[in-house]
């Protein structure tokens, strides 16, 4: 145990304190510095060069292998490694990525900090405390500072390094953009049209009976989909999604919507049964107030008034399927719906 600066012995558990007045123990200042192997041998400088430029090279060929694995790999039947079928394939698809990227990621962090550590300047520094704002002296000294240390750093007269870095850097994000390059197919215009064609038939949902018009009394309400839709329709889920419809029956005497009672027949009005917030099936009706209900998100329409929105979340009206009566009394489209069905996108007619 030390003695006290002032000679006492300390008290248990205590090295040492330093006297109250007059005091403090002496700076023991910073130990000798010691001059790392590249400060002092232009050989082990050269070497420490081509290691971290050697680093960015190996990043670059990770890069390389991601990209080459992304396809060479692929997750199909067709990739050479994937003997049991494309589980396989995908397990070699993501173990050849997988390794590129982190060869590629680790490779510039490793040569940055090996750059750091045995090129970059090693001057050892000692500030004194002093307020927390430096003065303007200092500052202009600190903005001194960095710009020599930018010259010292040598980025002007390591080309070799520099180069390599920039490669390294600007191969990388290739390896993000690559799987871009194999996305499906742009969507066209199936989100503007749905399986109803002019003079199809409306049936009811599930045992796909045709509805005479005389079957549908004053308010009620079907669920229906087209006549021909069937499950061996091309992307059968999907137009069956698309196509969900819902009639009702309502005495025209209390409609609003005069264009609205013409696309019907005798007060039948057929809407889109997918909300148009965010899509879920519309199928609630108040037989008092004429509303649909939507149960996500509670928005409400007025079939009165052409399924416009009263309350809710949706932007926009439940787009009508315009109907007419065929020659066998039969309920059948007279058209497509005149909008895209569903959620609004890229802000389709948000301002109704
Ligand atoms: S999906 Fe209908 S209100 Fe949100």
């Amino acid at each position: 145990m030390t003695d006290n600066l002032d000679g006492t012995t300390p008290a248990k558990g205590v090295s040492a304190i330093a006297p109250k007045e007059g005091g403090g123990f002496p700076n023991p200042g910073l130990p000798p510095h010691v001059h790392r192997q590249a400060d002092t041998d232009k050989r082990a400088e050269k070497r420490a060069e081509k290691i971290v430029a050697g680093m960015f090279v190996l990043s670059i060929l990770g890069t390389v292998l991601f990209i080459a694995s992304y396809f060479v790999f692929t997750p199909m039947d067709t990739n050479l490694l994937a003997e049991g079928g494309t589980l396989r394939a995908v397990f070699w698809s993501n173990l050849f990525t997988g390794l590129g990227l982190a060869i590629a990621v680790f490779f510039i962090g490793a040569a940055a900090v090996h750059w750091a550590k045995t090129l970059m300047p090693d001057d050892e520094m000692v500030e004194e405390r002093h307020a927390t704002r430096s003065s303007d002296e200092s500052r202009d000294r600190a903005v001194e500072i960095i710009t020599g240390g930018l010259q010292e750093s040598g980025i002007a007269r390591r080309p070799v390094i520099v180069t390599a870095m920039v490669g390294a850097l600007a191969a990388l994000p290739i390896a993000v953009l690559a799987p871009l390059s194999t996305l499906g197919p742009l969507p066209g215009n199936k989100l503007h049209h749905t399986f109803w064609k002019p003079g199809m038939r409306l049936t009811r949902d599930h045992d796909g009976t045709p509805i005479r018009a005389d079957e549908v009394a004053m308010n009620s309400i079907f669920h229906v989909m087209p006549e021909g839709l069937t499950e061996e329709t091309p992307h059968f889920l999907n137009e069956r999604a698309k196509a969900a419809a819902v009639i009702v029956r309502i005495d025209p005497a209390i409609g609003k919507n005069e264009e609205s009672l013409a696309n019907g027949h005798q007060g039948i009005l057929a809407f889109s049964k997918i909300c148009t917030h965010v899509g879920c099936p519309v199928a609630l009706y108040e037989q008092q107030t004429h509303h649909m209900l939507c149960p996500c998100h509670q928005s409400t329409f007025d079939v009165t008034d052409a399924a416009k929105v009263i309350f809710g979340p949706a932007h926009r009206p439940l787009p009508q399927l315009p109907i007419e009566v065929d020659a066998e009394g039969y309920l059948v489209a007279t058209g497509d719906f005149p909008e895209p069905i569903g959620p609004s996108f890229w802000d389709l007619h948000k301002d109704k």
